[in-house]
């Protein structure tokens, strides 16, 4: 099967927008086929690879190919990092995964990406724009030089507002003030989307609340399994429990509990820090001595 097409993952395009971020666009034509806004696959770059969810952050459906962007945070995503060029393949990818996003007949939408948060609105903005809404987008970064997509969300929102931290492009502040912006030009905003941090999530969902906006926003909990077996993503959302694998990712950010999310990201952060301590050693140890008797 090594050289059926639809059984192997190979990376056709890398692009890089910073020193932690990263674009792999895989070839599948059955799954960019099938994918829809919102969804995620998980993948593992090698035979003994983490399974790592990532969302599917866009699709070719004519060139059978989907699009990840990635932030290096730890052990498995720098090791991707340094593993994943044009020519090499994925040992495996699941999906898509997921509910697709509700994207409904709203006529003017507010989508919101933080940092990473970006690349995973984009989808939904498409959809939205396709579904013949209004499409206002804001994306926010900490500083210029991580800016990426801004042409991409030019060409297919109506308006953009690009907010950064410190102000080196575009508006000065947080996405935060972006939406402020909109919702004082736009009274009329009917929905908003908005993925990125939970910190930040929290903060859109707090814009749009004494608004009444319906906001929808996309929950990154530690995924396992990805079906629903093992309770390891499990969100609560108003009085009820959600699985984000199955029931989500997306949900009503104004009924998400983003404290207990945030608690539960952190809770294997010291297994987290031994894995990549784990792992830069073996790196260093596997780097070539130089005929001087140092590291190279
Ligand atoms: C539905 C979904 C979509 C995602 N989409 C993207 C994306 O498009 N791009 C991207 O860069 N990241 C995405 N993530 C987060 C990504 O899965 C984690 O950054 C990655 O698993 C970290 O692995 P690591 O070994 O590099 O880092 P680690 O050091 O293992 O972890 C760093 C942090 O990543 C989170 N994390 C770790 N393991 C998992 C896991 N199995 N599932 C979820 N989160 C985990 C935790 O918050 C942890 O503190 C998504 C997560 C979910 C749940
Ligand atoms: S990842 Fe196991 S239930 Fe969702």
């Amino acid at each position: 099967m090594a050289d059926d097409p639809q059984s192997r993952f190979e990376i056709v395009a890398r692009e890089d927008f910073s020193d932690a971020t990263y674009l792999l666009e895989v070839r599948h034509p059955l799954m960019a086929r099938a994918a829809r806004p919102g969804q995620f696959v998980i993948v593992m770059s090698h035979e003994h690879g983490e399974r790592i969810p990532l969302t599917i952050a866009d699709y070719d459906r004519e060139e059978g190919t989907i699009t990840l962007v990635i932030q290096a945070v730890g052990k498995s995503t720098r090791e991707m990092q340094q593993t994943c060029t044009v020519g090499t393949h994925l040992y495996g990818m699941v999906g898509p995964m997921g509910m697709p996003s509700p994207l409904g007949k709203a006529k003017k939408v507010l989508c919101v990406g933080g940092g990473l948060g970006v690349a995973p609105i984009y989808p939904q903005m498409k959809g939205f724009k396709e579904a013949g809404a209004y499409v206002i987008a804001v994306i926010g970064f900490r500083t210029k030089s991580l800016v990426f997509w801004q042409e991409k969300f030019e060409a297919c929102c109506d308006e953009l507002i690009l907010c950064t931290d410190d102000g080196s492009a575009g508006v000065e502040g947080r996405v935060t003030t972006g939406m402020e912006l909109a919702i004082a030009k736009h009274p009329d905003i009917d929905e908003c989307v908005a993925i990125g941090p939970p910190i930040m999530m929290k903060g859109a969902a707090e814009v749009t609340r004494p608004h009444g906006i319906k906001t929808m926003v996309s929950l990154n909990p530690v995924m396992i399994d990805g079906t629903g077996m093992c309770g390891g993503c499990r969100v609560k959302v108003g009085d009820t429990v959600k699985f984000a694998c199955v029931d989500g990712p997306d949900f009503d950010g104004h009924k998400v509990d983003f404290d207990d999310l945030m608690a539960r990201l952190g809770r294997f952060s010291s297994q987290e820090k031994a894995a990549m301590k784990r792992w830069s050693d073996e790196c260093r140890m596997a780097k070539p001595v130089s005929p001087a008797g140092g590291k190279e």
